[in-house]
């Protein structure tokens, strides 16, 4: 059994197939990248894993449960998180409610006790005190420390990327689905992301599918690699394969970026 599957996976938007058939798999805790040209369907794939779309066809497996036509919010709660290629964060709070807002899934008390008043409601004293160690460890995993108590708005585009990561990883999840996590950061914080990517990867015990334009960065920490051209699969395979397929360096020789 794979831990993380992904069965002939179709969908169309006004008859042009943006995803065709598309089958993959993944082995527990391994990084699992998706590359290919700007609109070939990789974020589509992240949609429909996380019921953002609903495939026109195929299935979306973890642990063997199909994930398809489950709401956004159930994916999550059975494991699935995910960053956005444009962040999706709450500006006018601070690091830390964002941080417990990705914990809010696994909170008995609504979002909004469990993220801006916490602990002033029904939630116990322990299940309390484990979603603020679950937080702090984030917190100082991710270096955020000085910056626990500022708003996300004021925070430089590189650290709201990492707020973003961290409240995905707040949630524990199974699976981590990273769209374009280094886009717009410098060179030193892409080295400083690839490291962090790897650390989770082994303090975190996650599955993590990666959608990365950053040849260098998908080469040296993908497990394997799977590259879409047009929606359609050219190939799946380690690094060193994917990276001399007379496909795939025709798709980048033909993309400007
Ligand atoms: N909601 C949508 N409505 C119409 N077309 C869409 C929608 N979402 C994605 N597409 C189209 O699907 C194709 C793949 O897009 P996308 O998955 O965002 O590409 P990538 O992430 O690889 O750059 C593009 O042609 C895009 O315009
Ligand atoms: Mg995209």
């Amino acid at each position: 059994m794979a831990h993380f599957k992904v069965e002939h996976l179709s969908i169309a938007f006004g008859g042009i197939k943006a995803v065709n058939d598309v089958s993959f798999e993944v082995e527990h805790n391994k990084i699992f990248s998706i590359i290919g040209p700007n609109g070939s369907g990789k974020t589509t794939i992240f949609n429909m894993i996380s019921g953002i779309y609903k495939p026109n066809a195929g299935e979306v497996l973890l642990e063997d449960e199909n994930l398809v036509g489950l709401r956004p919010d159930t994916i999550a709660r059975r494991g699935v998180a995910r960053t956005f290629q444009n962040i999706q964060l709450f500006g006018n709070a601070t690091v830390m409610d964002n941080l417990m807002l990705g914990r809010h899934i696994h909170m008995k008390t609504g979002i909004l006790s469990g993220a801006f008043m916490w602990g002033r409601h029904s939630a116990s004293a322990k299940e309390e005190i484990r979603h603020r160690e679950i937080i702090e460890h984030i917190v100082d995993f991710l270096d955020l420390q000085s910056l626990r108590d500022q708003f996300v708005s004021n925070l430089p585009y590189g650290k709201r990327k990492l707020v973003e990561l961290g409240r995905a990883l707040a949630l524990e999840p199974k699976v981590l689905l990273l769209d374009e996590p280094s886009a717009g950061m410098n060179t030193e914080e892409k080295d400083d992301l690839r490291i962090w990517i790897k650390d989770i990867q082994e303090d975190y015990q996650v599955t993590i599918l990666l959608i990365e334009h950053d040849m260098n960065m998908v080469m040296g920490i993908s497990d394997r690699i799977l590259a879409i051209n047009q929606g359609v699969k050219i190939i799946e395979g380690v690094p060193a394969d994917v990276q001399k397929h007379p496909d795939v360096i025709a798709a980048y020789l033909g993309e400007e970026d």
